[in-house]
């Protein structure tokens, strides 16, 4: 009897566990936390790159990029590798791959799927945009500061949260250059287009995105 109880409970606890995934979601192995360059060699080695090669990012960098960007690295506190302004947390890592849109969750360290169109070209205007890997998109929830859908938002409204984006952006600089990679912070994103191709609501607002690869030799 006793045995069946603990059958029956391991296989509800599974189940909801699988009912969070969905198949189109990328499950991402562990980053590695304890690698790395030394951080002062990172720090001589940031760099912008705009040259990128053909090659696919492996899951194990997706993983180390999204964590060392905006993981959570405190779970008891639910805090991150960057500081977000009265910890408020508005900033939403998007991922733009070939395969999609992902949304990327924290809590799981999972990518949500949002849609399978390959949009990295309405990601910005300069040409490697559309070819490089990855494009991460940060949109600032602005709901998580009170407005709601249709609120007038003004760029005073969006102070914290582009400072916000500068600490994740870092972070990801220095973990590319930790792991050899290239990428470049990007202003130039044409919103209004972008916007609804990634069926933002009106009050998510696109703050800057950034180009990830392989540097082109
Ligand atoms: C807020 C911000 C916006 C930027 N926007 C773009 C951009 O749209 N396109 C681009 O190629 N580089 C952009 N950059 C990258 C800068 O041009 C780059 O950081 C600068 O030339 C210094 O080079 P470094 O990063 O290698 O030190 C931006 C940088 C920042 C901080």
């Amino acid at each position: 009897m006793k045995k069946t109880i603990i059958f029956v409970i391991c296989f509800m606890a599974i189940s909801l566990n699988f009912n969070k995934v969905s198949s189109q979601d990328i499950i991402m192995p562990a980053p590695d936390k304890t690698g790395g360059k030394p951080l002062m060699q990172a720090l001589n080695e940031r760099q912008t790159i705009r040259a990128f090669s053909k090659d696919e990012l492996t899951l194990q960098q997706l993983s180390d990029l999204l964590w060392a960007g905006w993981g959570i690295n405190r779970p008891d506190l639910k805090k991150r590798t960057a500081p977000s302004a009265r910890n408020v947390q508005e900033i939403e890592v998007y991922a733009v791959l070939q395969g999609g849109l992902y949304l990327y969750d924290a809590d799981s360290h999972i990518l949500r799927q949002i849609h399978n169109k390959d949009i990295r070209s309405f990601c910005g205007t300069q040409d490697f945009v559309a070819t490089a890997p990855l494009n991460l998109v940060y949109v600032a929830d602005m709901g998580k500061l009170g407005k709601k859908e249709g609120d007038v938002i003004k760029d005073s409204d969006l102070h914290w949260s582009y400072a916000n984006t500068g600490f994740i952006a870092q972070n990801v600089y220095l973990c590319c250059a930790s792991e050899n990679l290239g990428c470049v912070i990007r202003g130039m994103v044409p919103k209004e287009k972008l916007a609804p191709e990634m069926g933002l609501r009106s009050n998510q607002v696109i703050i800057l995105s950034q180009t990830v690869g392989v540097p082109q030799n």
